[in-house]
């Protein structure tokens, strides 16, 4: 049955946020984390889009927050290694169960893990020239958004391009992520949160129009497929794209 999903679940709790979640479920879960994004996500086509004419620009760093098993951070470090082009990738997330699974796997040069907040980052002084999210902005409390966004602005290099991604709330992602998950709940997805937590997302995120309004001048909304968003902070001095 499809709960309610007029209005976002915010008092709802993902399971792999509790401080005791089960180690083996959570390593279990990032270990997940790949194949959830390689059908959801659409980081692929942004690659191909966004990412790959701005690092044919200019050496590229890049920032990757709440970057969790660190599945989008090795896909983007791997693609620009592929591609030729000279970068620094930075997985970023508050919690050290995160940074420890995910620093403990391989990936291409030019991969670092640092276990801190964006404004542990913007204190330091740090600046990157693209910043990116995956599946956080509905994790946060709306103090945290808002810091999370103004700290990801403030991190952007001139020039540089903020993209936050996340699920579109509705009827038909629940419906269809519910459908497919099943069948997997005893095997593929046994032993993991990827089913009640991914449940829990959907029910937590924004509508295109919630997210524009949250997020607030300076950023557009991109509603695209599956049942998915793309924030992006506007530019403030556009470059001329060779894309
Ligand atoms: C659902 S996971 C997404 C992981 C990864 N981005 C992916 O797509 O595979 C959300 C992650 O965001 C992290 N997170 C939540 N709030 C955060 C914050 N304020 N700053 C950085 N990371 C945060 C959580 O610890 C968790 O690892």
């Amino acid at each position: 049955m499809i709960p309610d999903l007029t209005a976002r679940a915010v008092g709802a709790r993902e399971l792999m946020d509790e401080p005791d979640a089960d180690q083996a479920m959570l390593d279990r879960t990032y270990a997940l984390f790949p194949l959830v994004n390689a059908v959801v996500s659409g980081w692929r086509g942004v690659y191909r889009r966004d990412i790959r004419p701005l690092a044919r620009r200019r050496r590229l760093r890049v920032l990757d927050i709440g970057a969790g098993g660190g599945d989008l951070t090795r896909l983007i470090a791997r693609r620009l290694h592929r591609d030729g082009c000279d970068a620094q990738v930075t997985g970023l997330d508050v919690d050290p169960r995160a940074v420890r699974w995910a620093s403990a796997q391989d990936g291409p040069p030019g991969l670092r893990w640092r276990c801190a907040s964006t404004s542990d980052l913007v204190a330091e002084g740090e600046v990157f020239d693209l910043v990116i999210s995956n599946h956080v902005l509905h994790h946060l409390t709306p103090g945290l958004l808002s810091d999370v966004l103004s700290d990801s602005l403030r991190l952007r290099a001139p020039g540089g391009a903020v993209l936050h991604g996340d699920i579109a709330r509705s009827r038909t992602a629940y419906a269809l992520f519910a459908a497919a998950t099943l069948p997997l709940a005893r095997t593929v997805l046994a032993g993991s949160f990827i089913r009640p937590d991914g449940l829990t997302s959907i029910r937590r995120s924004f509508t295109a129009d919630e997210l524009a309004v949250a997020a607030g001048d300076g950023w557009s909304v991109e509603q695209r497929m599956p049942s998915r968003l793309l924030l992006r902070a506007r530019d403030l001095h556009p470059e001329k794209s060779d894309a």
